[in-house]
């Protein structure tokens, strides 16, 4: 079998602007949909190299079991020693904000002072006590503002995790976090690919927490930070996300902070990736969120003819040119033994 890149993934609607860019530069590529399914670690993966698009919000969609595949599945890969790209290392830190913030602290970079809690109101309500107010609340495992609630008073953080409206993460760790409140209302996006700074996007935050900007991620989770209150069916107005979105053009690739993104990416094994940070009134600057698996704001890149799909795909391209011992690099490590099987690519 010819070597391709495989496209790890569970989010239909996210594939799209991949698909286009990857056909636009002719790179050979397949797609596997990750769910429940058989990882069959005598079998030989076929010979490529391997796109993680697994997204920690998988269990939003209907595939919990995804999140469990992905780990056993890169294991598989890189035991065959294959090239993830957004590896199981990448993948460690995507599914949890307490590493993410671990490892962020090692490169200098500040985060926001936080608590990780496991269990249910109890512990919960005992942890809120040390916390400083105002505090925000979020899933360690997850995405799109999932489990973001700001709370100003403990009363009110009382009722919500006594409510229905509290839902655990995935992985049961619930965060409470200081809430850096931003000097003007809007957090930086700053985007990575291939351990190069792509651009930085501001994201208005004065509609709620949920700040995916692809196109196609509007759930009803839009929540005011400013009211203290968890969303409400009546709060999803119509407007146009994507005028949510702008290019922060001030920020760029030598500013001190973006450079300390760079070192970090390419030190943990992210080879894509969207960091947000927000700024408070004294100028810190804090990182709050990193994310491996990143969607691009089409509005932002049509308006300043940004194309960070193009560069994903470059980047896959030269990645697949070196695993098959192109001119890029060394060959991997067992290229002459793969393509002798027939993989099972993971099943629908
Ligand atoms: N510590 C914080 N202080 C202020 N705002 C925050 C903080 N953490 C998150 N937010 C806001 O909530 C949004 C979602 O939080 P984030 O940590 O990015 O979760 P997710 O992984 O679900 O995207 C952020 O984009 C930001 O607007
Ligand atoms: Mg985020």
């Amino acid at each position: 079998m010819e070597p391709r890149v495989y496209v790890l993934y569970e989010n239909e609607e996210w594939m799209p602007p991949l698909r286009e860019a990857l056909q636009r530069e002719g790179v050979p590529f397949e797609e596997w949909f990750v769910d429940s399914g058989v990882v069959n670690l005598a079998e030989e993966p076929p010979p490529g190299v391997f796109f993680n698009r697994m997204s920690p919000s998988a269990h939003t969609r209907g595939h919990r079991a995804g999140l469990s595949r992905t780990g056993a599945l890169l294991a598989w890969l890189e035991g065959y020693g294959r090239r993830v790209v957004n590896g199981s290392r990448a993948w460690d830190l995507e599914i949890s904000k307490v590493r993410q913030y671990q490892a962020l602290r090692r490169f200098g970079i500040e985060t926001p002072r936080t608590v990780a809690v496991v269990g249910g109101p109890e512990e919960l309500k005992e942890a809120a006590r040390r916390m400083p107010l105002p505090f925000i609340t979020k899933h360690n495992c997850s995405g799109k503002g999932l489990g973001v609630f700001l709370f100003r008073s403990l009363e009110e953080f009382d009722r919500y995790v006594e409510s229905e409206a509290f839902v655990p993460s995935p992985d049961g760790i619930t965060l409470l976090q200081e809430y850096v409140e931003p000097r003007e209302a809007f957090i930086t996006r700053v985007e990575i690919v291939g351990g190069e700074f792509q651009y930085a996007i501001r994201a208005d935050t004065s509609r709620g927490f949920q700040l995916c900007p692809s196109d196609r991620c509007e759930t009803g989770e839009a929540f005011c930070p400013t009211t203290d209150q968890p969303p409400s069916a009546d709060d999803e107005g119509e407007f146009d996300r994507q005028s949510l979105f702008d290019l922060r053009a001030d920020l760029t690739a030598d500013d001190p902070l973006v450079q300390r993104y760079l070192e970090f990416t390419r030190a943990v094994g992210l080879d894509i990736a969207g960091i947000e940070f927000v700024e408070d009134r004294t100028g810190r600057r804090v990182t709050y969120d990193v994310n491996a698996n990143t969607n691009y704001s089409p509005g932002v890149e049509e308006r300043y003819g940004l194309d960070a799909w193009g560069a994903v795909a470059g980047f896959l391209a030269r990645e697949l040119r070196r695993a098959s011992g192109g001119d890029e690099g060394a060959p991997q490590t067992r290229p002459s033994t793969v393509g002798t099987g027939h993989p099972i690519p993971p099943s629908r």
